[in-house]
């Protein structure tokens, strides 16, 4: 086993082996639901879990995908999507601790756009790639030249008339939350876009996150000059990118 990737999300916690070389599951990743109370103990269970089912050997490098910002060392500062417990927890040490063994952790939407710059069609393009994930939260990773610029955090530019963030108003729970059609879903996306792009000028987008599986809903109603592109990876590139994260760290 080349390296061992998770993806802490809202709403599934999900691993599988990776093949480091092809950029893709080594066996069939298992899926644990995310308990309602998402505490780190709950949260490191399950990793621990994850772990002990595919019977991953110490030696081989552990990475995690995290939906905070992450800063190795420091405690977590900001929880959206998780139990605010989470905050003032160093998530590496946590983790590690239950793991029995060093894991690495990169925020969540870095992980898949460095999957994709890895692996996917954001490999062509040089210059600066966003890659925006839409899920329960909306992630974004920043990609220059191949490089990661991590936590950008951009799911939280303000959009509403209100002050409401982009991720309140334009992630895919928000589509579900109010019952949007693609149409009127594909128009909030477009102009949180369309901000990226005013402030950015990025070369490409990519857009991540489960529902990437179902661009040809939506990729229609996005009015964007920037190349957009439907995650090479799908969902998968959070697993893929932390893996392929740890693997750069060493053990
Ligand atoms: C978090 C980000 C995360 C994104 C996707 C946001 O609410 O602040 O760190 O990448 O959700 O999970």
């Amino acid at each position: 086993m080349d390296a061992f990737g998770i993806d802490i999300g809202g709403s599934g916690i999900k691993g599988a082996p990776v093949d480091l070389t092809k950029g893709c599951f080594a066996a069939e990743r298992l899926r644990i639901p995310t308990p309602e109370q998402s505490t780190p103990d709950a949260v490191a269970g399950i990793c621990r879990q994850l772990l002990e089912h595919f019977s991953v050997e110490p030696s081989v490098p552990v990475g995690v995908a995290f939906p905070a910002p992450v800063h190795p060392g420091r405690p977590i500062g900001y929880m959206s999507n998780l139990d605010q417990s989470w905050v003032g927890v160093d998530i590496t040490a946590k983790l590690s601790e239950a793991c029995g063994r060093p894991v690495h952790v990169v925020n969540d939407a870095d992980a898949a756009g460095l999957g994709e710059s890895l692996y996917g069609e954001a490999r062509a393009y040089r210059g600066l790639v966003v890659t925006v994930t839409l899920g329960t939260g909306i992630g974004t990773a920043l990609v220059m030249d191949g490089k990661l610029i991590p936590n950008s955090e951009l799911g939280h530019i303000i959009m509403g008339k209100h002050g409401e963030d982009a991720e309140s108003l334009a992630a895919d729970s928000a589509r579900q939350r109010e019952e949007l059609s693609w149409k009127k879903w594909g128009k909030r996306l477009t102009k949180y876009l369309q901000l990226l792009e005013f402030y950015l000028s990025p070369e490409a987008f990519i857009i991540g996150g489960g529902v990437s599986k179902k661009h040809e809903k939506f990729f229609p109603y996005i009015e964007v000059d920037t190349p957009l592109y439907p995650a090479t990876l799908l969902n998968d590139a959070g697993i893929i990118g932390a893996a392929a994260f740890a693997a750069s760290q060493g053990r």
